[in-house]
């Protein structure tokens, strides 16, 4: 039995790698460009790596198959300790890893590497900007910000752990001309202690009842802009109740935020632009992008098919675009990033498609690092999610009712679980989650509560729960770390199909980062619980014998280990019984 510490040298992980210096010099073709075409076959059977001739067809003057069949030749004649075999395959060349040695190598690279597995030096030096969440004040933290929320935590989350610094910015919506109506009906209705211990929902009902009553009387209306003037003129008693207000909102986020396990670095809203804006307006007009039109100044994008960007209304107010333009000079120059992401659902894409034009007009050179990340709807069985006054789905609400249902199932199937609340917060919130990160981010996500609590189905508790497996075999098994294994008896086609998966981990997750799409490790999750359940029902873990049993420890362990890596660059917690 080797010992798990030392035996790393005697092969290298980075197979791709190998593979693609042994072709360098069989091709003649740098090794770096060959690294790009390297592919992994969808049916394992065909190979493990594979390489695609089509493009040496021309250099070579040959037919691609006749060009595999050369290159496995050769490659078979001195291959390396990992691969078993090469073949060729049409125009592919398909090579086989050895399964004694891929073990040893896989298993060693994560146990070496421990929750750190797959971590990347690939951001390092890199500062990204992320605007997510983003909720408006005095207006519920509805569904349509989950998205947002759930999306940015894991984009938040992949990029710090491949080594990017990473600034998470709260943009949150605190200025516009919704305050004058909150202030005018809180001044005629309102009542602070009520408010105190309503939070939102107080501030929510006030606004409501303003547009109820502006229906039937317009004045209120006049009044509404008398305090938005008064507000952009610094009025005390107006920016008093404003950031009253503010703070109201501000800790009914934050709870939820806590339940979800988020901590923004900076709650930057819009009204901390303000000072900024008339800076920003100036050079607007110096590069000579501004025009007046119906008395309001605008950049005229019709060049770029795309309606005008509005900038100044005609009263002289600034509007969405130009708070936003106004922040991202701002971040840039408090933060120099080098990427600036902004993750809202997709009715906004023009949005960010104009201000994004205008500062790239501006001629600022970093505009080209500004990205916007839409995604797709919620979806209720029944119809889509409703946003007009009064009856929208509350993100409270949402993530109470998660884990209420989650609690029942736990009090069914495992009624004498120890702190069955807390796993309950951690299974129903993470399903939530889950769900929303499984799908391509642009597709609408459909709401089903039995769907994504199935403990059974493609969901987080499943994941979860493989997880929570995992733990109770090792605890039951005493396993220790740092434990030797011998990796010629993990080779069963069930352990084989799980190392593989462990193995393409850092590559999805990198590739999650680059399209911005967690649901590629959401993916790979799913697909890791399920080789892990099937290695589980085909095989014992803890046999009589003592080298197998250890052996089999130590990969379910590396499966816990990925899991747990894996959930948590999704924002979802681990537990370690459910
Ligand atoms: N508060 C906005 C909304 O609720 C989202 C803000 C997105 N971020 C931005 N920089 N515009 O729709």
């Amino acid at each position: 039995m080797k010992d798990s510490q030392s035996s790393t040298e005697t092969f290298q992980m980075d197979y791709r790698q190998s593979l693609a210096e042994i072709l360098a010099t069989h091709t003649g073709i740098p090794s770096e460009e060959l690294l790009q075409s390297i592919e992994t076959p969808q049916d394992p059977k065909m190979g493990h790596l594979a390489f695609p001739c089509f493009r040496l067809a021309k250099e070579l003057k040959k037919a691609p198959p006749v060009i595999a069949a050369d290159i496995a030749t050769k490659i078979i004649e001195n291959r390396p300790l990992w691969m078993a075999d090469a073949k060729a395959t049409g125009p592919y060349v398909n090579c086989f890893f050895d399964r004694t040695v891929f073990a040893d190598g896989v298993l060693n690279a994560l146990l070496h590497a421990g929750e750190n597995y797959g971590a990347g030096q690939q951001g390092a030096g890199q500062n990204v900007c992320m605007d997510y969440s983003s909720p408006n004040i005095a207006k519920p933290f509805h569904v349509g910000h989950l998205g947002s929320t759930i999306i940015g935590l894991s984009l938040d989350k992949i990029y710090r752990f491949l080594g990017y610094n990473v600034t998470a910015i709260n943009y949150i919506g605190d200025w516009g001309t919704q305050f004058g109506k909150v202030i005018t009906a809180y001044l005629k209705w309102g009542c602070k202690e009520d408010i105190e211990t309503t939070g939102i929902d107080g501030l929510v009902a006030l606004y409501v009842r303003f547009h109820e009553e502006a229906d039937k009387d317009a004045a209120l209306n006049d009044e509404a802009r008398g305090w938005v003037v008064k507000l952009q003129g610094g009025d005390e008693e107006g920016l008093a109740l404003w950031s009253w207000f503010v703070d109201i909102s501000l800790r009914d986020f934050k709870r939820m935020y806590a339940r979800l396990g988020i901590n923004f670095d900076h709650y930057r809203g819009e009204s901390y632009y303000n000072d900024k804006m008339d800076a920003a307006v100036e050079l607007i007009r110096q590069k000579g992008l501004l025009q007046e039109s119906d008395g309001a100044q605008i950049v005229d994008l019709e060049d770029y098919n795309m309606p005008a960007c509005l900038i100044l209304r005609s009263d002289g107010g600034t509007l969405y675009p130009t708070r936003d333009i106004a922040a991202a000079i701002d971040r840039f120059e408090s933060f120099k990033f080098d990427k600036s992401l902004y993750i809202t659902g997709q009715e906004q894409i023009l949005h960010f498609a104009q201000f994004f034009k205008v500062l790239e007009l501006m001629d600022f050179p970093w505009a080209k690092g500004l990205v916007h990340i839409p995604y797709g709807m919620f979806r209720f069985e029944g119809g889509k999610m409703s946003s007009r006054r009064g009856d929208v789905i509350k993100m409270e609400e949402l993530l109470d009712e998660a884990v209420a249902k989650t609690r029942a199932i736990i009090e069914e199937k495992n009624p004498s679980l120890a702190d069955k609340d807390t796993v309950a917060e951690q299974v129903g919130i993470g399903a939530l989650m889950f769900n929303k990160l499984y799908t391509n981010r642009i597709k609408d996500t459909v709401f089903n509560w039995e769907l994504m609590l199935n403990f059974d189905g493609e969901t987080g508790p499943y994941v979860q729960y493989a997880h929570a497996r995992a733990c109770s075999v090792l605890e039951k098994g005493g396993y220790a770390e740092g434990g030797n294994f011998d990796p010629a008896l993990l080779v069963e086609d069930e352990a084989f199909d799980v190392l593989r998966i462990i193995y393409d981990f850092p590559a999805k997750i990198e590739d999650a980062a680059d399209k911005y799409e967690p649901f590629m490790i959401a993916r790979q999750l799913v697909a890791l619980a399920q080789a892990f359940n099937s290695f589980y029902h085909h095989h014992v873990v803890l046999v009589e014998d003592e080298a197998l049993r250890q052996s089999r420890l130590v990969l379910v362990r590396a499966v816990q280990l990925q899991l747990k890596i894996g959930l948590g660059l999704l924002g979802i917690s681990a537990p370690m019984a459910m």
